[in-house]
């Protein structure tokens, strides 16, 4: 059976058919998918069955196992690379993390060397009455970078923002070991892609809280005006999740939005797995 590659209307995201994740990909079968993951920025797979092992064992085709600090409390028994996004309880616990991905962002762009990607594999999706909730929005940076007007792009050429986990969300509710372990960083407001070479806007309001060399309301007032452009309509994928999609994204490529229109008794759970870039954003 041959690899098909459906693109969204959306300027990211792809559906890709006839694979089976439940079993070893051939080499040439894996970059058929690395290379839709790199082009579209997201992808997804319907009806899949992928243990925990096989998560686990087709992430790090992709890259190291990276381990996200929201998830440190929620990784899965025995498997501590699969962390558990969901908003079940048991025993009066949160069972996953929860809330997870409430505003737009990308992952771990806190730390000196953000994660090229991560997968989420849907293994209960909220449902009311046959309406799907709890879907994901992936907003494509490249196109938005791309529609900028010129004097936009040479005002942003060679700037790097500053990114601090204790950012204006955050500074209330971490650890100070947790403030310790991630100092702010600065990365480039326009990352290239490492493997496409496209230019993509990597700016977001929290994470994102100022800008090196100008001065604060100046570099309020871009952060603001950008991270609401990235995110227009028509930059936007949102993925209505069916039990079985494996979806991966890329965390340069695209920010992402995770809809918390859902509440207990109807249940959402994910695995999620994260995999490392080779360097920092350049
Ligand atoms: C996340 O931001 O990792 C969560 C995404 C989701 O649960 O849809």
């Amino acid at each position: 059976m041959g690899i098909d590659i459906i693109p969204t209307d959306a300027p990211v995201g792809a559906e890709i058919q006839g694979v089976d994740l439940s079993q070893p990909l051939s080499d040439p079968d894996f970059a058929t998918v690395e290379n839709a993951f790199n082009e579209h920025g997201v992808v997804f797979f319907r009806g899949q069955s992928l243990s925990p092992d096989g998560l686990l064992s087709f992430t790090q085709r992709f890259g190291d196992i990276s381990f996200n600090v929201f998830g440190e409390d929620h990784g899965l028994n025995d498997h501590p690379g699969v962390v558990l996004i969901s908003n079940i309880e048991e025993d009066g616990r949160d069972i996953g993390v929860k809330r997870a991905g409430s505003r737009w962002h990308s992952d771990m762009c806190y730390t000196a060397m953000p994660p090229r990607g991560t997968i989420l594999c849907a293994k209960e999706v909220p449902d009311q009455d046959g309406l799907v909730l709890g879907d994901t929005c992936f907003a494509a940076t490249h196109t938005a970078y791309d529609d900028l007007p010129d004097a936009m792009k040479q005002r942003l050429d060679g700037c790097r923002a500053v990114f601090d986990f204790a950012g204006r969300q955050r500074a209330q509710i971490i650890t100070q070991e947790q403030r310790e372990r991630f100092p702010p960083v600065t990365h480039p407001m326009v990352r290239t892609h490492p493997k496409t070479g496209r230019k993509c806007l990597y700016v977001m309001r929290d994470d994102c809280t100022g800008i090196v060399g100008r001065e604060e309301d100046e570099a309020q007032r871009l952060i603001a005006a950008l991270a609401d452009h990235i995110i227009r309509p028509e930059y936007v994928y949102r993925h209505r999740w069916q039990p079985g999609d494996v979806l991966i994204w890329d965390n340069c490529t695209v920010q992402h939005l995770a809809i918390q229109d859902y509440d207990l008794p109807l249940r959402r759970l994910m695995h999620r797995t994260t995999f490392a870039a080779d360097a920092p954003p350049a």
